[in-house]
């Protein structure tokens, strides 16, 4: 049997492979709301101009309504003989109310209507995503409130460098999603226009109004070039590509999560909430959802090269390819909200161990920097002289195996003699984070006046 909706010129239908590779409906039924909604904002637009009468459009836009009952309510079965959602919908649409059914497709093609569905889907998608993102910041802000004052060491090389606080070190995060939220606001701000009427590449001679369709779906204004609209995948590349990098922020922080819960750090614990057992090994508490949040990473950031790959050799216009389109960025959007989803709960569960923290701030000669910095505030001494005296220092500390606050005076003044007792007030790893009050520094006065400004910002956004 040929295809009832295109099968004119045809005399038998698809072979099997045919279908296989051709049907798209077992993935894009997903975009049934908004193929109806597009569907009945395009017949509304046919009525307001009379290119359909008033009658026919009002009886499209009810038949609509009840092939979207349908779909909700899992009664309609899907065919993949009708290749797509476009197709399943309108022919149901026909089976419904008869062949006026068939004038719903004036001046539209599927090239412009699956762009339109596409748009409006990752559009909805976007903010599904901003809410979530705007969540684990909340999630992270409040942490870093609650432990603005908990001493850390802070890495360079995964090596302990200079003492910072936990509340900083997730403020660094917060950050980092803002940034992301703001990639896919501006993403969100492109992909908002609307290509419904360039019809399959060239514009249609009806005179239809895409002010009118372009406003009934919320997009600021109709897309200006007809090649462009039905040709143009932008929206879902910059959607992937944000994703890609707000997913590798939630595996740096997954990975952190990891370390800091193992047993040889010991800096923090997650619950039974977000942790599993071995089957073998009865005392394991493993982080798998960290390490699916930091894995989830790789599908993420594959779904952006390969649709890269699918859109970079196409023509224009419309090319088949581009119904591969789909896919990763399902799987991907997904991936990420899951993951974001994951994240949230964790941060909330994640229970700083301090004094672990700290006494592992204190070890490894973390506050060196602040030794150096006070031979130069206090004796005047040039950095690169107070660097290598504290150098020295570091030298002794390591030969008698012990902390540099538990060096004797006399041991530092061998180094260094006009070194006094005042410099032991830098040696400890509170005292150096407290010292570090300039402008986005880690102390705790400005950690906890930073996290609060988050709070009271992402109170609107959540
Ligand atoms: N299922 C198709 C897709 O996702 C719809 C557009 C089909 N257009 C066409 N000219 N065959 O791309």
């Amino acid at each position: 049997m040929t295809n009832t909706m295109w099968g004119g010129r045809f005399t038998s239908g698809p072979a099997a492979i045919m279908e296989e590779i051709n049907a798209s409906i077992d993935f894009d039924k997903r975009l049934w709301r908004h193929d109806i909604l597009a569907s009945k904002a395009h017949v509304a637009m046919l009525g307001a101009t009379g290119i359909l009468t008033k009658r026919e459009a009002d009886q499209i836009g009810r038949g609509l309504d009840a092939v979207a009952e349908e779909i909700e309510s899992g009664k309609l079965v899907f065919s993949r003989a009708l290749e797509d959602i476009h197709l399943n919908v309108e022919n149901r649409l026909t089976e419904l109310i008869g062949p006026v059914a068939g004038k719903l497709h004036t001046a539209r093609s599927r090239n412009d209507q699956v762009a339109t569905d596409f748009r409006l889907y990752i559009r909805d998608e976007l903010a599904g995503i901003d809410f979530g993102l705007a969540a684990l910041q909340r999630a992270l802000a409040e942490k870093a409130l609650d432990h603005a004052a908990t001493v850390m060491p802070g890495f360079t090389h995964l090596q302990t460098a200079q003492p910072v606080t936990f509340g900083h070190h997730c403020l660094a995060y917060v950050e980092m999603f803002g940034r992301d939220r703001g990639r896919f606001f501006d993403a969100a701000k492109r992909l908002n226009e609307c290509p419904l009427g360039a019809a399959a590449l060239a514009g249609t001679s009806f005179p239809i109004d895409r002010e009118q369709t372009a406003d009934a779906l919320g997009f600021t204004r109709p897309a200006a070039n007809s090649l462009d609209a039905v040709s143009d995948r932008d929206f879902a590349l910059e959607t992937l590509a944000a994703a890609a990098i707000a997913a590798m922020h939630l595996s740096r922080l997954a990975e952190e999560i990891v370390i800091w819960t193992s047993p040889q750090f010991g800096f923090a614990r997650l619950s039974d909430h977000y942790t599993t057992g071995s089957s073998i090994m009865p005392q394991k508490r493993n982080p798998d959802a960290a390490e699916l949040v930091r894995a989830k990473t790789g599908r993420i950031a594959g779904a952006f090269q390969s649709l890269l790959m699918v859109m970079k050799g196409l023509p224009l216009a419309y090319a088949k390819d581009m119904q591969e389109d789909k896919e990763p960025v399902f799987d991907a959007l997904d991936a990420l909200k899951l993951g974001i989803a994951a994240m949230t709960g964790m941060v909330g569960d994640l229970e700083p161990d301090a004094p672990a923290m700290e006494k592992a701030a204190g070890s490894a000669y973390a506050t060196a920097t602040d030794l150096a910095d006070w031979l130069v505030r206090e004796l005047g001494l040039p950095f690169r002289d107070a660097h290598h005296a504290t150098g020295q220092i570091v030298a002794l500390a390591e030969k008698q195996g012990c902390a540099l606050s538990e060096l004797s005076l006399a041991d530092l003044q061998a180094v260094e003699r006009r070194i006094n007792k005042g410099a032991f007030s830098v040696l400890d790893a509170a005292s150096s984070v407290k010292s570090r009050t300039s402008y986005g520094g880690t102390a705790p006065a400005n950690v906890r006046k930073e996290a609060k400004r988050w709070i009271k910002r992402l109170e609107k956004d959540a």
